[in-house]
């Protein structure tokens, strides 16, 4: 019987890319890598290595038969450099060894000269120097210039955030088999098969239909397999093409922290202006993302931040300005949120330096300026069906925030050395790729003689439970039990040019794709049950219900196995394949407006903390949720994703600290140095579903994948009132992550109190 993949993963019986049994004589990949954040390469001295027992071959970009480059986006993207290097952990050469030990070996004695040039490291210095990935964009509503004149308050700051590391459970990998006709099948954990398939056909110089790419599930994603797995698929795949045998590489965890990019960390400078009652009149602010060093992902994500602004609010003069700084830092990439979370960071910063300035609590201005429907967003949609006020509603009434408040507010004064507060994070997160063309995905479905049903389609399961959710679909459909569903690996010879399964909506366009495909063969065996049953008897008289044919609504003596066989036997087609694009999307660049995205999804959270103000440590107490997930496919899948996906922000809030060294080399390379959320730190969530049954998802059940992340926002601005609490001198400087160190000097700042 079929299982879904969390049953596998609790019986330890899932397969992972390195669990793929290799055929004999598999050969193990190592990259030699640059030691310098930016120099010239001046020679590559390989004799060392070569001469090293076990070592087959060492490749460098000169043994690439096709194009150097495996950008998505832009064309510059290598990969292996050849005359320059553009940070520290860039491919330069592969080692090619009988194993993964004389492979890692081998690359240690290749000895690479450089002539080391400036090297840049944060955003704001690249800037001001002209490093840019692209030209900036800026999008706009109303008229801010004007409209500061109207304002009583006028607020101007800075923010940021940091870097966040993926820590997805699996590391980079994959395997490459060469098959006969100069052939190549792939398996690679990524998150994009398409984008690996092209990729390799162009470094390969051989047509697309070649390569085939082959993803039966990750060990997590999060953004950091969209892009990033392309690399390590491309030089197995060259691998394999130049030794004519299987060629796998690995990484461990130090290296795929150090050679793979991370979030994105962004500076911002903002101004915000407000009436008196604590109505924002406008918003200017000017982001500067870190990209590192090469493109990647980097454009999509500044839009996106772009599109996020002014997240759940409604303000009706905007100017947002985004640079895409270029770095010495490895390429950072996709991260759930895509841009968004850091958007949203520093609008509630400068929305809590307002607050402050005008003696209220940020949470007032916060539920004075929720979006309504038909409120313009600065990209020219108008908000439909919001939730912004019921969320917020919803939220107060369900958890009591007020009482929460008191309780906080008596504590405070009882402890002295204790501090607790609350924090509200409302999100809105616009669903649909944000480039256009990518809205699309195809399914191919097969129903075998014995009834079994076989979905393939272009969504990568990666733990998100995608493959649960499409396996609903189909038996939801066919009105048979899930156990006659099997989700095929991800595959590129079934399904061609499928986009990546990000931006949230794996679940709503495969889905999509798969119920057409399913509702096609439905039709067929429609209309041969209703020629099987009656003379009279239409296609539109006939029902399936729990594996069972009805006529006009009566039960008939057919049921799904019986149906199939007929099905066969009387030459009924049983497989379909269909196409899905989601309609009504398109945005005009040259104008910065149209309708990008199919829908939003809603939410507000509280979330609590408590300080130690003797030691700086903290913990998150409570997060509690209301969350837009509409008529949900799988309660049990969203809510998973929701509590992930919070403690993730929290982590990405709170602890999580990237920091590289001077010459750019990573310092926290590890997770003793680097420290994620565990199951010590999480705190109780409580989540409340709105239902929304009105909905362009697929089934009605919205995408959930990225929107909770956005929560754990809460968390920064709960941590500074706490903090004010025990030193009301102390300001904010609206950098995060807030970590206990921070926490600790922060409490001690200029304070004026009797425990200093
Ligand atoms: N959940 C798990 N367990 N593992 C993951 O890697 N990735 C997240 C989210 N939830 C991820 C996850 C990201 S970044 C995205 S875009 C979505 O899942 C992608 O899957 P979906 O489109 O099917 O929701
Ligand atoms: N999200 C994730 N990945 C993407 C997007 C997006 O909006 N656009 C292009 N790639
Ligand atoms: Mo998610 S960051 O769109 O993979």
């Amino acid at each position: 019987m079929q299982v879904n993949d969390s049953e596998l993963h609790a019986q330890g019986a899932s397969t992972f890319t390195d669990d793929i049994p290799t055929p004999q004589g598999t050969l193990h990949a190592f990259p030699v890598v640059s030691t310098v954040a930016h120099g010239r390469i001046l020679n590559i001295k390989l004799d060392a290595a070569t001469a090293y027992p076990g070592v087959v071959r060492i490749l460098s970009a000169r043994d690439i038969p096709g194009i150097n480059n495996i950008g998505n986006i832009e064309a510059e993207e290598v990969l292996l450099a050849e005359q320059a290097v553009m940070y520290q952990g860039q491919p330069i050469a592969l080692v090619i060894a009988e194993t993964e030990t004389i492979a890692r070996q081998a690359a240690a004695l290749v000895e690479i000269g450089y002539q080391e040039l400036p090297a840049v490291f944060d955003a704001r210095t690249a800037h001001a120097q002209g490093l840019h990935i692209m030209p900036p964009r800026i999008f706009s509503l109303g008229d801010t210039d004007k409209a500061w004149q109207d304002c009583d308050y006028i607020v101007e700051g800075s923010a940021g955030s940091g870097a966040q590391e993926h820590v997805y459970l699996e590391t980079q990998t994959a395997l490459a088999y060469p098959l006969e006709n100069n052939g190549l099948k792939l398996f690679s954990a990524t998150q994009s098969p398409g984008l690996v398939q092209r990729a390799c056909a162009r470094v390969l110089n051989c047509p697309m239909h070649r390569v085939e790419v082959d993803v039966l599930r990750l060990g997590g994603g999060f953004g950091g397999k969209e892009e990033q797995a392309t690399l390590w698929a491309a030089l197995a795949a060259l691998g394999a093409v130049k030794t004519k045998k299987p060629v796998k590489i690995k990484l461990n965890r130090d290296e795929d922290m150090r050679l793979t990019g991370k979030r994105h960390p962004y500076d911002a400078d903002f101004k915000i202006g407000l009436d008196q009652c604590g109505k924002i009149l406008a918003y200017q602010v000017e982001f500067f993302q870190n990209a590192g060093a090469l493109a990647d992902l980097s454009p999509a994500i500044l839009e996106r931040t772009l599109f996020h602004t002014s997240n759940s609010y409604y303000i009706p003069n905007v100017r947002a300005t985004a640079n895409s700084c270029r770095t010495h830092l490895p390429p950072n990439t996709a991260f759930r949120g895509f841009g968004g979370p850091q958007a949203m960071f520093i609008l509630e910063s400068a929305i809590f330096k307002a607050a402050q300035a005008m003696h209220l609590d940020p949470a007032v201005i916060q539920q004075k300026n929720l979006l309504k429907d038909g409120d313009y967003f600065p990209y020219g949609m108008t908000a439909q069906q919001c939730m912004a006020e019921s969320s917020w509603q919803a939220l107060q009434s369900r958890y009591l925030i007020q009482d929460r408040q008191h309780a906080i507010d008596a504590y405070n004064a009882r402890h002295p050395l204790s501090k607790k507060a609350l924090a509200l994070m409302p999100i809105c997160f616009g669903i649909s790729f944000t480039a256009t063309f990518l809205n699309q995905a195809d399914a191919l479905v097969h129903i075998y003689t014995d009834g079994s049903v076989s979905v393939s389609m272009g969504a990568v399961e990666m733990g998100q439970g995608v493959k649960e959710k499409i396996r609903k679909i189909a038996a939801l459909t066919f009105a048979i039990d899930e156990a006659r569903v099997k989700v095929e690996s991800t595959n590129t010879t079934r399904i061609a040019n499928m986009s990546p399964t990000a931006a949230s909506v794996g679940a709503d366009l495969n889905g999509a794709a798969t119920l057409l495909a399913c509702t096609q063969i439905l039709q067929n065996l429609k209309t041969l049950a209703a020629k099987l049953l009656a003379d009279d008897a239409k296609p539109e008289h006939i029902t399936l219900k729990q594996e069972k044919v009805y006529l006009n609504g009566e039960a008939t003596d057919i049921e799904w196995g019986k149906l199939i066989s007929q099905a066969y036997l009387s030459r009924t087609p049983l497989s379909a394949h269909a196409h899905y694009a989601s309609p009504g999307l398109f945005f005009d660049r040259s104008r910065e407006q149209g309708k990008p995205f199919a829908y939003h999804v809603y939410g507000c959270a509280s979330v609590e903390v408590t300080v130690d103000c003797l030691r700086g440590i903290y913990s998150i107490d409570r997060v509690s949720i209301v969350h837009d997930a509409g008529k949900s496919l799988a309660p049990m899948i969203d809510r998973g994703q929701i509590e992930g996906g919070v403690v993730q922000g929290l982590g990405w809030m709170t602890m999580e600290e990237i920091i590289y060294d001077q010459q750019g080399r990573l310092k926290t390379d590890n997770l003793t140095r680097y420290k994620i959320p565990d199951f010590y730190f999480a705190p109780e969530i409580e989540i409340e579903f709105l239902a929304d049954e009105e909905s362009p998802a697929v089934m009605q059940s919205k995408a959930v994948g990225e929107p909770p992340f956005m929560y754990g926002i809460g968390a920064y601005f709960a941590l500074i009132k706490a903090i004010q609490a025990f030193n009301p001198n102390w300001q904010a400087d609206f950098c995060a992550p807030m970590t206990p160190e921070k926490v600790l000097s922060a409490l001690y700042e200029k304070n004026e109190s009797p425990f200093n």
